[in-house]
């Protein structure tokens, strides 16, 4: 097998490239409005409510509408789940493996029309969703060797007359919860680690972005993911989140998502139910507020364009968004200034148009939190570009700087979700680094500085789980970047990462006498 190596990206300044895309998008519009069933134990249930999934750049169009499962239908999959485990659990670790391995070549076939879906359900630009595309296909590459690998087991030692092994086995039925802004990559990397390790689960997709799921779903089967291994229940949270999620047959919880709906998950999964024989395994990757530190000597034009693509990529609705830039007082307006320059320069607009830097938000629930956070800015700094709203036609906010920010100020410590970056100035060395640790998440954070010493001092002392070390502190890549964060960040369990995997499986020491 040749070793993992990431995707490329697609080269977009070739017109070859964006014109396969564009054709991609009118492709994927002439499936608007199509119906997508949920799945289980292997059939196709259609219900007669639908979530309907539109396009955040333009809120008429219904991009697609999906099945909702309710109670009764989510206990049927958590049956049907625990019946295909006796079976999936005992596949040869490989076999398991070369699903992944197909659906990622089928994806690499249907790479345009999986990204354009995303242009069209989550408003990501043509290069945003073409990462997202790329790293669904790295997480299936690396997962399946990831596997491969640890079906070995690991050595431990034995003595005369006595042979011990240490291996690992899959735990039961999990619980597959992802946000919606990495709507393929985060979705596809959570079922399929859970999947390969040979578990059986239920995936239930982001309801704000449920249609780039089915389709998901779709490929796995047809890369021959047998019946009633995976589950495909879509619904309201509401009304199936806290019931799934209770349930004394659910043995792990796979959430990413929002620290109030990871501290809720966490706490409720706590809880022994009634004829429930184990401890709830979860892994909940939650939200961040994410700093870029830029140090007295560094490079004003590094530090700049690193702020401005980390604050404002995919319209900063990122948990790796810098949303908090900390700046050395001898730097500080030269960095700004340049940031602000850089900022106006960025297109807005409709990501289906190629050129396009700053998409939609996701809803209206987002838009009008942001511009929220957009008055409360105002008055909790100087507004420096930005600071507009427009929802007439979708949800568009403009890429909004806010300067000379308390670092205890809200718009400093509130993870916002959106194109928002509060920038704020210290003193020294000691300075900075105490504003960057102070909130409560630690997900990502960069530093850019020319001075070795801080570089190592930072290494050591900026408390998150992924650092950046001149340059922004977005864009994480499976296999050389594992992911996830410190503190209200969550689990820490590393996406992409040599342990992810461990996650979802129990080790087990054999112990035999001659
Ligand atoms: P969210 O918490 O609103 O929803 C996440 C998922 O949880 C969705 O599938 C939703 O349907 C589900 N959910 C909601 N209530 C539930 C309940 N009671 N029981 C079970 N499931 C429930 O978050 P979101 O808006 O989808 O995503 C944005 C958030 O995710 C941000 O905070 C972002 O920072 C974070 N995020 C973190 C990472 C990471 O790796 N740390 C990656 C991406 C996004
Ligand atoms: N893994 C994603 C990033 O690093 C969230 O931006």
């Amino acid at each position: 097998m040749i070793p993992y190596k990431h995707d490329q990206e697609t080269d977009f300044s070739k017109e070859e490239n964006r014109k396969a895309y564009r054709e991609a998008i009118e492709q994927v519009r002439k499936e608007f409005g199509k119906e997508y069933p949920l799945l289980i134990d292997g059939e196709e249930v259609h219900t007669e409510r639908k979530l309907s999934s539109r396009n955040p750049a333009n809120k008429e169009e219904v991009v697609g509408k999906v099945s909702m499962a309710d109670k009764e239908l989510a206990e049927r999959a958590i049956q049907s789940a625990w019946k295909h485990f006796d079976t999936w659990r005992k596949w040869p670790a490989k076999s398991r493996a070369e699903i992944l391995f197909k659906a990622a070549a089928i994806f690499r076939r249907r790479r345009h029309e999986f990204s354009a879906a995303m242009t069209v359900e989550a408003g990501k630009n043509y290069v945003e969703a073409d990462a997202d595309t790329a790293e669904a296909i790295d997480f299936l590459e690396y997962y399946g060797r990831q596997m491969i690998e640890l079906d070995k087991g690991k050595p431990v030692l034995s003595r005369p007359d006595e042979h011990n092994e240490y291996f690992y086995q899959p735990m039961g039925v999990g619980f597959i919860i992802p946000p919606w802004n990495f709507p393929f990559a985060i979705m596809c990397g959570t079922t399929v680690a859970a999947l390969v390790t040979g578990n059986t689960v239920l995936l239930k997709p982001s309801e704000k972005a449920p249609v780039i799921s089915a389709k998901f779903v779709e490929v796995l089967r047809e890369a021959g993911l047998p019946d009633g291994v995976l589950q495909f229940i879509p619904g309201d949270p509401k009304e199936i989140g806290d019931y799934i999620v209770d349930h004394p047959k659910i043995r792990f919880i796979n959430f990413t998502g929002s620290r109030a709906t990871g501290i809720r998950i966490f706490e409720r999964a706590a809880k022994v139910q009634k004829g429930q024989k184990w401890l709830k395994r979860v892994v909940a990757e939650m939200g961040g507020k994410d700093t870029i530190i830029v140090d007295k000597d560094a490079d004003v034009e590094l530090a700049a364009q690193s702020i401005v693509s980390s604050a404002f990529g995919f319209s900063g609705q990122k948990c790796s968004a810098c949303s908090r830039a900390v700046i050395h007082q001898d730097l500080y307006d030269q960095v700004l200034q340049r940031s602000v320059e850089l900022t106006k320069e960025l297109k807005v607009g409709d990501p289906a148009e190629y050129g396009t830097f700053v998409g939609p938000v996701i809803d209206d629930i987002q838009f009008n939190r942001i511009k929220e956070y957009l008055e409360i800015g105002k008055q909790e700094g100087k507004l420096m570009t930005g600071g507009e709203a427009d929802d007439s036609k979708g949800y568009f906010i403009q890429p909004t700087i806010v300067a000379d920010v308390d670092p205890e100020a809200r718009i400093m410590q509130e993870e916002i979700f959106g194109p928002f970056v509060a920038f704020t100035k210290a003193k020294d060395f000691e300075e900075l680094l105490e504003i960057a640790n102070n909130t409560e998440y630690g997900l990502t954070g960069a530093i850019i500085s020319r001075n070795r010493e801080h570089l190592d001092r930072a290494r050591r002392d900026f408390h998150v789980g992924n650092l950046y070390l001149n340059r922004g502190c977005t864009g994480s890549i499976v296999g050389y970047q594992p992911f996830g964060g410190f503190n209200m960040s969550g689990t820490d369990a590393k996406a992409g990462g040599p342990d992810y995997l461990l996650n979802f499986m129990e080790a087990k020491t054999v112990s035999e006498w001659f």
